[in-house]
């Protein structure tokens, strides 16, 4: 299995078979539990990562730097002001160039509408992997490092785990469709019985949910979708309150002024969709809190429940990084 992945693209795990993510998962797993036995895995000695971040990051960038240093590689930090992606540089001169000098590509670029077909160019020219560090429409390191905290956590068994995944008020910046829409296309392929719900003005893409509700039917999982967090949260093993954009419902008009107006006037009507104590204990007051991270804290959840007894969210960041390097060692590796 591990010779199969070598090279492979990802751009979304709906492109990759329940075996190629188990392999991941496991030697994932496996590279955590040696790191805390303080063993070297100097498993990409002499090799590099070119990552290429259109905007901000904290987890992503920082875990996959961290995994390349501790498997013996290393990683440029770029963005594109730093190359002459800035100046035009085509995705197919930038992925020429890059596939004679390493081991591996990373890009973010959660551009509407731009960032997956910028992805998809860039991996098309690539004679090396092209990892997404999260598009428009997916963040496939999010969701694998969220399943990976889900079955520390439940067990490796997770059909009929319930987990409901609520739109949350937010105003930090334009959060991404990616992180929910990956988490709807991989958790129902592990049996997980997963529940949306947000306000109307904020969907995700309808051909992600098309094909979320294939996976599920696929492989016995299920996926619903209410118009109320109190609804979809209640008897939940596993909440995560997190808003996304309107982007969506806004595609007539994407790029324009009303655009950016429309969605904070839709914003500030949904203020009451937080996670806080006493919507949290009519829930059943037991479900493990988890998010991507950054929180709106006070916006999307609050303080207190993001920092109660259940939530799990530090664990889940840090398998970033153990399932970063579980899957850089399988692409890059020989
Ligand atoms: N969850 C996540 O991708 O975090 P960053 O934006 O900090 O990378």
């Amino acid at each position: 299995m591990k010779q199969s992945l070598r090279g492979k693209h990802l751009i979304t795990f709906d492109d990759w078979s329940k075996e190629e993510i188990e392999s991941v998962l496991k030697t994932s797993a496996e590279l955590k539990s040696k790191r805390a036995a303080g063993e070297i895995t100097n498993l990409l000695v002499n090799k590099t990562l070119f990552m290429i971040f259109f905007e901000q990051s904290t987890r992503t960038r920082n875990s996959l730097e961290a995994a390349m240093t501790q498997l013996g590689g290393h990683a440029h930090d770029l963005t594109a002001g730093k190359m002459q992606i800035s100046h035009g540089e085509t995705p197919r001169d930038t992925a020429e160039v890059l596939s004679r000098m390493g081991e591996a590509i990373a890009i973010r670029n959660c551009f509407y509408g731009i960032g997956n077909e910028y992805l998809r160019k860039i991996a098309e020219y690539s004679s090396i992997p092209l990892i997404s560090m999260q598009d428009d429409i997916y963040h496939p390191l999010q969701a694998i490092a969220d399943l990976m905290t889900i079955r520390e956590h439940f067990g490796g068994n997770t059909n009929g785990l319930k987990v409901a995944i609520s739109w949350a008020y937010a105003t930090s910046h334009a959060k991404p469709l990616s992180v929910p829409q990956s988490q709807i296309l991989l958790f129902p392929r592990f049996g997980i019985e997963v529940v949306v719900a947000h306000p109307h003005e904020f969907p995700l893409q309808k051909a992600v949910i098309e094909k979320a509700e294939k996976n599920a039917t696929n492989n016995g999982g299920s996926l619903s979708f209410v118009s109320d967090m109190d609804e979809a949260i209640d008897g939940a093993d596993i909440i995560i309150p997190k808003n996304w954009g309107g982007f969506a419902f806004f595609d007539d008009f994407a790029d324009d002024d009303r655009h950016l107006c429309a969605m904070k006037d839709h914003l500030d009507r949904h203020k009451d969709w937080i996670l806080d104590d006493d919507r949290y204990a009519s829930s059943g007051g037991s479900a493990k809190i988890m998010h991507a991270l950054p929180a709106d804290r006070g916006k999307e959840v609050s303080d207190s429940v993001l920092d109660g007894e259940n939530s799990i969210i530090y664990d889940e960041a840090e398998n970033r990084l153990h399932t970063a390097k579980g899957l850089l060692s399988l692409l890059m590796g020989s």
